[in-house]
């Protein structure tokens, strides 16, 4: 009794709305993830009675199995969209969780009401539930979108009891819920969106979706404000989880996997926007190479990797005097703290300084990249644009850079040359050692050194 009256009465908590974070403390910072203004109030799910009060004695004891047990690969489900089939690993798997993370108007309703819609024509029973728009507007955006022919079914609605009692009865192959912060579920106390109701929410989905072995997708708004919780905060629970991005203004579409238990992480689908909804884009480097005319000074083709699949991608860099005491660095879609690193490296090991000089880096295209192997193809960059000198317009360019100055050879390599060779280019400037591995009708330039690679391409520097 003394036991009960303890628990009915839950202590206030805080926690991150950023990487859901618990603290019995409020404070302006998250101390686990360093972001500002994320910690908000909120009561704590009720955990039930504690292992102690149970006694340990009152557990049920479980089925224990072998690794040895043969377990076949999971049947896919295939929506026929290919960028999305390859990011999700090979198609959908069934009775798996999956996270849809973006900010907000980046298009993750668009995209996965045309996966509903693929799936449905393929004879998945598919239930879409919105939270955030009525039917009515999902419908007209299917009109829009030419998918009324398609056997979805509709829901507009928040409270995840009903939600579930109707996914009982109508047993759909999978539920698209758009978005998890709009739900809400009567087991927390707190509001929509806050970090205890979308654990909850979310946990209440996906423990659903294990146990009737129906897929879910779940939509996450990234957010930058506190008061709601932003899908960092499920990405533990779920089997997947992909990240639509995108640069505002540009139409071009990333859908990224961070995390897959059922395939390779890091691997790319490209979607463009267009008025007609998302289409694909199956030749990303035809797009990431944006209009490449004459050769020009601080342009740089780099030739990465993304996922399983080579991408070229065009750098482009500025450097100029500056007028401020603090020089900027400002970089799109590349890491500023590499950025940094490659400046240092080219200043104390070539003597190439950038000291009084805004550098200005940017990805082509909105992509972003997150490749070492970028190194070398930022330096070359750097330096074009600092020497008013344009590389040639058929050389492409990866490696890494180590802080000694030393080059170091990345994986993939033929992959890399073979994708330069298909769009037309001729040279590869690469380290040295890996496999030097010959593609037919491009010539590659290996390199062990910064300071040989400046002296190469850019006479003596
Ligand atoms: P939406 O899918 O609603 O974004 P999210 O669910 O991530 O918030 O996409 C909204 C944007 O997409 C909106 O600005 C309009 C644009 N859009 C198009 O350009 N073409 C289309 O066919 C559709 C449906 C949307
Ligand atoms: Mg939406």
């Amino acid at each position: 009794m003394v036991q009960n009256e303890n628990m009915a009465k839950s202590k206030t908590q805080f926690s991150c709305s950023a990487c859901g974070n618990i603290t019995t403390k409020w404070s302006g910072r998250c101390e686990a993830c360093g972001d500002w203004n994320t910690i908000v109030e909120d009561t704590p799910i009720s955990s039930g009675p504690s292992a102690a009060s149970l006694g340990v004695s009152k557990g049920r004891s479980i089925p224990l199995t072998d690794l040895r047990t043969e377990e076949t690969p999971p049947p896919r489900a295939h929506s026929g969209i290919a960028e999305l089939d390859r990011v999700l690993g090979g198609g959908l798997v069934p009775a798996s969780a999956i996270l849809v993370g973006g900010d907000p108007g980046i298009g993750k309703s668009t995209l996965l009401l045309q996966a509903a819609a693929q799936f449905a024509r393929k004879g998945i029973k598919t239930i879409y539930v919105s939270g955030e728009e009525a039917s009515a507007q999902v419908r007209m955006r299917a009109q829009r979108l030419d998918l009324t022919d398609a056997p979805v079914q509709l829901a507009a609605e928040t409270n995840l009891r009903d939600i579930l009692t109707t996914l009982e009865q109508e047993k759909p192959q999978l539920a698209i819920i758009d978005s998890i912060q709009t739900m809400w579920s009567d087991s927390v106390g707190s509001a929509p969106g806050s970090v205890s109701q979308v654990r909850a929410a979310a946990h209440e989905l996906t423990s659903f979706a294990k146990r009737k072995g129906m897929a879910v997708i779940l939509v996450g708004h990234v957010t930058k404000e506190g008061q709601i919780a932003g899908p960092r905060v499920v990405e533990h629970m779920v089997d997947t989880v992909l990240y639509f991005e995108g640069e505002r203004g540009h139409q071009f579409r990333i859908l990224r996997a961070v995390k897959n238990r059922f395939g390779p992480a890091d691997e790319i689908g490209v979607f463009e926007m267009t008025g007609a909804g998302l289409t694909q884009v199956l030749n990303p480097s035809a797009l990431f190479l944006s209009d490449r005319g004459q050769p020009s000074p601080g342009s740089v083709v780099f030739a990465g990797i993304e996922g399983t699949r080579p991408v070229l991608i065009e750098l482009q860099a500025l450097v100029a005097p500056s007028p401020h005491s603090q020089p900027r660095r400002t970089v799109v879609g590349w890491d500023g703290g590499r950025l940094a690193m490659i400046l240092a490296v080219l200043e104390a090991r070539c003597g190439i300084p950038f000291t009084g000089l805004d550098v200005y880096l940017n990805v082509a295209g909105g992509m972003k990249i997150n490749e070492p192997a970028a190194d070398l193809a930022v330096a070359t960059a750097l330096l074009s644009a600092r020497e008013d000198t344009a590389l040639p317009a058929d050389t492409v360019v990866f490696g890494e850079i180590s802080l000694s100055g030393a080059l170091r050879a990345v994986g993939q390599t033929e992959n890399r040359l073979k994708e330069a060779q298909k769009l037309g280019f001729t040279t590869a400037i690469a380290p040295k050692g890996g496999k030097s591995l010959a593609v037919d009708g491009i010539t590659l330039n290996q390199l062990g050194d910064l300071t040989s690679f400046v002296g190469e391409v850019f006479g003596a520097g």
